[in-house]
């Protein structure tokens, strides 16, 4: 007897209950919890398959696409779709699903506490004390940065842009941002000021990512925009690596052009244990972590649910994904 229910390939295991909303509603070929990519057994199901659930490490392209000849959703567990092909999906009449919101408080507390940690020199601190460089209290030793009184330049006044800016006001810092376009009443209400993006990365004393990947914004930070920043500047970037050009940064980082940098985003990701990067002076580099919190993930799997059942069902999705504003996956 056939299948009623419409099958879905879920690319990575989730913890029990995350995906709650799908129970009855769905067949599910779910994916092995830690590796990246589609399985075999969901490869072999993609002919038949209805709607796909995947996260940022999937990459869903024409290929792939054109082996779905069924298939009527895509939905992420992820705000960023630079891993998908949004323009193919949309040629084929099939509607991408993302996660904006409910991992925006996550995310900026993380670009906080990068932000305070390199500027306080938290892993070298904790490393001296680990092994055994911790003598007395020197009046010189571990000194960073202050934040009160310096200038935090963000990059993209979105959710969580705009969630860090009331993060640090609380700090004292002030605060400005570059964004395509400036936005009165948020920055009113932020105590904010839009400027032009060079001029960002000459006046601040810390630089904050926060746009998507995209055409526009992929090596925006390119070896010209660090030799702009100040030499005692610090670059956090939580939204997503290949923004950054690493071979400058790690160039930055050895001649001093800027004074350090923490990345919980890298291109590529993993960064294998040989990358240049990982040689240079004062870098954090975190493993992809913004949003990982039990509620933001589980939040981020309920939704990605969501916009997967109004999919199958031809509704409009909670979140759909607005086709020019993505950039297709690179080879
Ligand atoms: C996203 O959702 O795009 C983040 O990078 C991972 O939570």
């Amino acid at each position: 007897m056939n299948d009623p229910l419409p099958l879905v390939l879920v690319t990575r295991a989730l913890p029990d209950g995350w995906l709650g909303a799908l129970d009855g509603r769905c067949t599910m070929i779910v994916g092995d919890a830690d590796t990246p990519g589609l399985d075999p057994p969901l490869l072999d199901a993609l002919p038949r398959a209805e709607g796909i659930l995947c996260l940022l490490t999937e990459r869903i392209d024409a290929d792939l696409l054109d082996r779905a000849p069924q298939l009527r959703v895509v939905s992420t567990m992820a705000v960023g779709v630079d891993n998908i092909d949004v323009a193919a999906c949309t040629a084929r009449g099939i509607p991408v699903g993302h996660t904006p919101g409910v991992l925006t408080e996550a995310t900026a507390d993380l670009a906080m506490a990068l932000l305070l940690a390199t500027a306080r020199r938290l892993p070298q601190a904790a490393a001296d004390v680990r092994e055994g460089r911790w003598s007395t209290w020197s009046p010189t030793g571990w000194l960073g940065a202050d934040l009160c009184g310096a200038t935090l330049g963000i990059v993209g006044l979105g959710k969580i842009g705009a969630a860090l800016a009331r993060r640090a006001h609380g700090f004292g810092l002030a605060l400005c941002h570059a964004s395509p376009s400036p936005r009165p009443e948020l920055e009113a209400a932020l105590g904010i000021r839009h400027v032009p993006l060079p001029e960002l990365l000459a006046c601040s004393d810390f630089v904050s990512l926060h746009v998507p990947l995209t055409e526009h914004t992929h090596r925006l930070i390119d070896a010209r925009a660090l030799a702009r920043m100040k030499p005692t500047a610090l670059l956090v970037n939580t939204a997503r690596g290949p923004i950054v050009d690493p071979g400058a940064l790690a160039e930055a980082l050895h001649a001093g052009t800027i004074a350090g940098a923490a990345l919980d985003v890298t291109d590529p990701e993993p960064l294998p244990p040989t990358h240049p990067l990982l040689t240079c002076p004062n870098l954090i580099v975190l493993p992809h972590i913004g949003s990982a919190t039990w509620g933001t993930r589980r939040r981020m799997a309920e939704l990605a649910a969501n916009n997967l059942l109004a999919g199958l069902e031809g509704r409009r999705l909670l979140h759909p994904v607005d086709p020019t504003m993505a950039i297709r996956p690179r080879p």
